[in-house]
């Protein structure tokens, strides 16, 4: 009789990124419950920048912002794709909630201790405000969202999530956004700008070591789900910035030569000293690229928000 095997999506990942040449990882196996805390220190640190910017462009523009989501009067779902803690957006919450329009706020994570310490705490924050907590995979849950009591929504795609995509992958993300979406629905996406290399650089190569340590745990990660031995003192993690491009790049470098064995795929996996992983891409953009970005997937920009030092701007957009 022929053996049934079962390999989650995760396993089959692994195993073709780490077969490659050059081996790979994918970030967003990043955010089991342990990556999802470690990304809240990154959030934290001074350094990661990103997070401060938002937050003063929530801060210092909620009623742009709030004017350009309502105006076609009546309510909508607000639904925040990678929603995490929530710290960002809890500013426009509580802004809608004064304005007196009908909105649900529809949180969706990866991370099921990310949505239910989010839910509970909206729920004694701002006790008064609708919410619909979803765990999951977006793009799954994205074909959900079509089905619901309001008849508009407003998709959050904040802090630069979209810099993990290749330029390929955003299109096609954006196409399948698209398919969700009806005519008078729009999409808030937050995108990083490009500035001086060393001011990235301190982001993702930072001091406290909370970067190394967010990389370091898809290793873990691989050791605990799919039985392996990777011992995580023996790579060490290298942060790269193509300053014309935009592109950053994290990887994990092997210290010395070895053998890491995966048990559940039956598999021994050669690392060359200073071999390296490449683990994930945090895009940076100019405002070129982000028209471009619209353009080539039917969307049309409605307005940029910046923050007051320009590195960072949260773009409305409308389906063209
Ligand atoms: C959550 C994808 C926006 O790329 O800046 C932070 C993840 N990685 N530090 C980013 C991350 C290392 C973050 N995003």
């Amino acid at each position: 009789m022929e053996q049934i095997e079962v390999q989650t999506e995760f396993a089959k990942d692994a195993l073709h990124g780490l077969s490659a040449k050059p081996k790979y990882l994918s970030s967003k196996y990043f955010y089991d419950d342990r990556g999802s805390q470690i990304f809240q220190d990154i959030m934290r640190m001074p350094e990661y920048y990103l997070t401060d910017c938002e937050l003063e462009i929530f801060q210092t523009q909620k009623r742009s912002i709030f004017e350009e989501f309502v105006k076609s009067s009546d309510g909508f779902e607000l639904v925040e794709l990678g929603a995490g803690d929530g710290l960002k957006t809890k500013i426009l919450l509580t802004h809608f909630l004064n304005q007196q329009v009908d909105f649900r706020y529809a949180p969706i994570d990866i991370s099921r201790v990310a949505i239910e310490n989010l839910v509970n705490d909206l729920n004694k924050q701002i006790p008064d405000l609708k919410v619909k907590g979803r765990i999951g995979d977006y793009f799954e849950l994205m074909k959900e969202i079509e089905i619901n009591g309001y008849s508009r929504k407003i998709i959050l795609f904040l802090g630069s999530n979209i810099g993990n995509y290749s330029p390929e992958e955003s299109i096609s993300f954006l196409d399948n956004l698209k398919a969700v979406m009806q005519n008078q629905d729009m999409v808030f996406i937050g995108f990083d700008l490009k500035k001086e290399s060393h001011i990235i650089l301190n982001a993702y190569n930072d001091p406290h070591g909370h970067t190394a340590a967010f990389n370091l745990n898809l290793l873990q990660r691989i050791n605990t789900e799919l039985d392996a031995n990777f011992d995580l003192n023996n790579f060490s993690h290298k942060e790269l910035y193509n300053s014309d491009s935009g592109t950053a790049k994290s990887y994990l470098m092997s210290k010395i030569a070895q053998e890491v064995n995966i048990q559940s795929l039956d598999k021994t996996i050669h690392f060359e000293d200073g071999e390296k992983v490449f683990m994930e891409r945090s895009q940076k953009y100019d405002l070129e690229m982000i028209n471009k970005l619209a353009e080539k997937s039917g969307f049309e920009i409605v307005r940029n928000f910046f923050d007051q030092r320009q590195y960072f701007v949260n773009s409305l957009w409308k389906i063209k």
